[in-house]
């Protein structure tokens, strides 16, 4: 019975990665000699289709993806259409639709790239940011041309969603990961000091809940300060849980310092595993870029690695981080890592390494 992936490419970069990341899964289930096989479904959903359909994805879109073992996502977003109308239409429909709520973004150096934060060979990061994919600032309450004019001009409102189940179920979440670490700390973040209803309800049940994991230390940091923490003191992380936006942001800002936003890896679970989880590189779809063959297929790679580790593939999971970390510690290096290595090159030193175990 072999795992059913339905890979979504979508626009853009998305495209060239996620084909590595298949090859790369593909070359995993090979030397396996028959033990376990992916079975891929590649769906034409994105931006091209918006221009043809009108729509981002099929109507019964989620239907279609209902039954599989998981989801295998590129990058969505192109000129020709609004970035509010593609996201909706297509990520967050699937991540909402299918209840994704927790986004876990690991972030960490690997060999041979230099980080803006690397001081020394020994500086340490070792981070898993958990953001809370359901709620928050990305609910999608709120609404345009209400009716009020305010100083003259239009007035939109865009409101914050927090519930206590949503807020106990990923703070939960996230105390599981950091209990299972060397370092067993859970950083909480929020802006409580200046929005005073949705995230102070967080920070409490934060404290509430850590009398449950009384062997994981915690601390409560207001967003603004840990983004000048994660510059500054970075041994001090392990684990971060946010909000939607909040951990959007510092996510983004983690990987940039871990080297660039091309190595950073997610997954979208659906913890009571009722529907199929998503697992995508954070990166968009650069069209700067795109089409050039140059795209670092680094965080797609380590995405599938997420996924493999998802369907309890614990040691291919491990061999595959293994062969990540020889690969640029070779010095084979795409682009944005100051290299000069093509997306193919990447991808298939990568495949050589799985090899070498
Ligand atoms: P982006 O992540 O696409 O690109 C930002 C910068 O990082 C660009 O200079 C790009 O060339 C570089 N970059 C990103 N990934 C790279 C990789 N794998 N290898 C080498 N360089 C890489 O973000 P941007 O430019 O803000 O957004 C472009 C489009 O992507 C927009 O339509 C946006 O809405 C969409 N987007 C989609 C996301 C998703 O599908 N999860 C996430 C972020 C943006
Ligand atoms: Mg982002």
């Amino acid at each position: 019975q072999p795992f059913r992936i339905a890979a979504i490419p979508a626009d853009g970069i998305g495209q060239e990665v996620t084909a590595a990341g298949q090859k790369v899964l593909d070359a995993v289930a090979k030397n396996s000699d028959g033990a376990f096989a992916f079975e891929w479904t590649e769906f034409p959903w994105g931006s091209d289709y918006y221009a043809e359909h009108g729509v981002m994805m099929a109507d019964d879109g989620l239907d279609q993806l209902r039954d599989f073992d998981a989801i295998y996502f590129g990058a969505v977003g192109w000129p020709s259409v609004p970035d509010h109308i593609s996201l909706w239409g297509l990520r967050l429909a699937i991540c909402q639709g299918f209840d994704q709520w927790a986004n876990v973004r690991p972030v960490h150096f690997l060999p041979g790239i230099t980080s803006p934060l690397r001081k020394a060979d020994d500086t340490k990061l070792e981070w898993i940011v958990v953001r809370e994919n359901s709620e928050g600032e990305y609910a999608g309450l709120g609404g345009r041309n209400l009716g009020a004019r305010g100083h003259g001009g239009e007035v939109a409102v865009q409101s914050s969603l927090f519930t206590e189940v949503g807020c106990e179920r990923i703070i939960r979440f996230a105390f599981d990961i950091a209990r299972t670490r060397d370092r067993r700390k859970l950083s909480s973040v929020t802006k409580s000091n200046a929005q005073q209803y949705g995230m102070v309800l967080w920070d409490d049940v934060f404290k509430r809940v850590a009398k449950d994991y009384p062997d994981v230390e915690t601390e409560s940091v207001l967003v603004d300060a840990m983004a000048a923490k994660f510059v500054l003191k970075p041994e001090e992380l392990s684990v971060v849980v946010a909000s939607n936006l909040n951990a959007d942001i510092l996510s983004d800002l983690g990987s940039a310092l871990a080297g660039s936003l091309g190595l950073a890896s997610s997954a979208n679970y659906n913890p009571e595993r009722r529907f199929p989880s998503m697992f995508e590189p954070v990166h968009g779809s650069a069209p700067d870029i795109a089409g050039q063959g140059i795209s670092n297929p680094i965080g797609a790679i380590a995405s599938a690695g997420l996924m493999l580790e998802h369907f309890g593939l614990t040691a291919e999971a491990e061999n595959l981080a293994r062969a990540i970390r020889a690969t640029t510690a070779a010095g084979v290096l795409p682009r944005d890592l100051g290299g000069s290595a093509t997306t193919d090159e990447v991808t298939d030193a990568v495949i050589e390494f799985l090899k070498i175990g």
